[in-house]
């Protein structure tokens, strides 16, 4: 069955990677990040959003991820697999993900003062751990969207908070901001610097508060949202095939794999599966278009998908070979 994320937190830690934690919002999506963890035979945590909730109904999603477990087996190798709650925002959002059966849930209390974050946390965490539940926590806010909350600029977390908010809530990670933020437009341009081709290069993360952070709280499990790439080709195959995106740039690949070598042990990615997914059935659509069959561009999209996330564990990640 699903598991939680305790053991491979753990394990993450010691071993100097993180698991990926891909959101999903449909079948294709899904296949995709099951197939790629079992060929590069990775640990997973599969991600539902408030927003796929919505989209795609929550006993629907719940039931593709417990397939999964049994899809991995079929496919040829026994993985890890983790349900969580991305964003949850209420107390009772999080409880009836737990009734329904998720194994991991996160609290975002971010955006709340720094006492009612920590009473709202401590309340998901004392509930979740009855049935044996993880949780993740956030300190410091996101610059974007996440679903209705939005920042204009980022709160960096303050790393004298944050052994104050692990010991008082009992949670089992801490998300943390450092200059990531989510969606495609993680930097305005006028934050970047060019590049000889023309591509926005953004300020580096701040691997300062990261190495503070890990000194207040040493071995704590650490995650990173907003952490898409936004790669450039993906961009340039989207708007070559019609498409229309705008200053698109987000963090440099070696960034997170240097994140993903200290206690940051869970890396959030939905932003560039979309844009490979969105990238292969333009093109797609584009060279065929004589086809309406929506096996015939999901299927090339489902591929597209799967090739950027073995990618991203093997090359990024490092949770290769770690199930
Ligand atoms: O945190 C944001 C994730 O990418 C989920 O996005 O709320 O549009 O499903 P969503
Ligand atoms: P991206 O938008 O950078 O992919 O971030 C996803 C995320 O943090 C989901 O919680
Ligand atoms: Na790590
Ligand atoms: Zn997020």
């Amino acid at each position: 069955g699903l598991v939680n994320s305790r053991e491979l937190f753990k394990k993450a830690v010691d071993g100097g990677y993180a698991i990926p934690a891909f959101n999903f919002n449909n079948l294709e999506q899904l296949q995709a990040i099951v197939s790629a963890c079992v060929e590069t035979k990775s640990p997973v945590i599969l991600q539902v959003s408030s927003g796929a909730r919505k989209y795609a109904n929550q006993t629907l999603l719940k039931n593709l991820a417990k397939g999964a477990v049994e899809y991995a087996e079929e496919l040829g190798y026994k993985i890890p697999i983790v349900l969580h709650l991305d964003h949850g925002d209420t107390f009772e959002l999080c409880k009836s993900c737990i009734e329904m059966g998720f194994s991991s849930v996160m609290i975002d209390g971010s955006h709340h003062p720094y006492e009612k974050n920590v009473e709202l946390t401590a309340q998901v965490v004392e509930y979740a751990h009855k049935y044996d539940v993880t949780v993740e926590g956030e300190l410091g806010v996101l610059a974007g969207i996440e679903d209705d909350v939005q920042s204009d600029v980022t709160h960096y977390t303050k790393p004298e908070e944050v052994e104050d908010f692990v010991k008082k809530t009992g949670v089992d990670s801490l998300a943390i901001s450092i200059g990531t933020s989510h969606g495609a437009n993680k930097f305005k341009p006028e934050q970047c610097t060019r590049n000889e081709d023309g591509i926005l290069i953004p300020p580096p993360l701040r691997f300062d508060i990261l190495e503070e952070i890990e000194k207040r709280i040493p071995g704590f499990p650490i995650v990173l949202h907003g952490a898409s790439s936004v790669p450039p080709e993906l961009v340039k195959i989207i708007n070559s095939n019609g498409g229309r995106l705008k200053d698109a740039v987000g963090i440099p690949e070696d960034q997170l794999r240097r994140a993903a070598r200290s206690a940051v042990c869970k890396i959030n990615i939905d932003s560039d599966g979309r844009l490979a997914m969105t990238a292969a059935i333009r093109k797609y659509l584009n060279e065929h278009p004589e086809e309406f069959d929506p096996r015939k561009y999901l299927g090339p999209a489902r591929e597209a998908l799967k090739e950027l996330y073995k990618h991203k564990i093997v090359n990024v990640l490092g949770s290769n070979d770690k199930a």
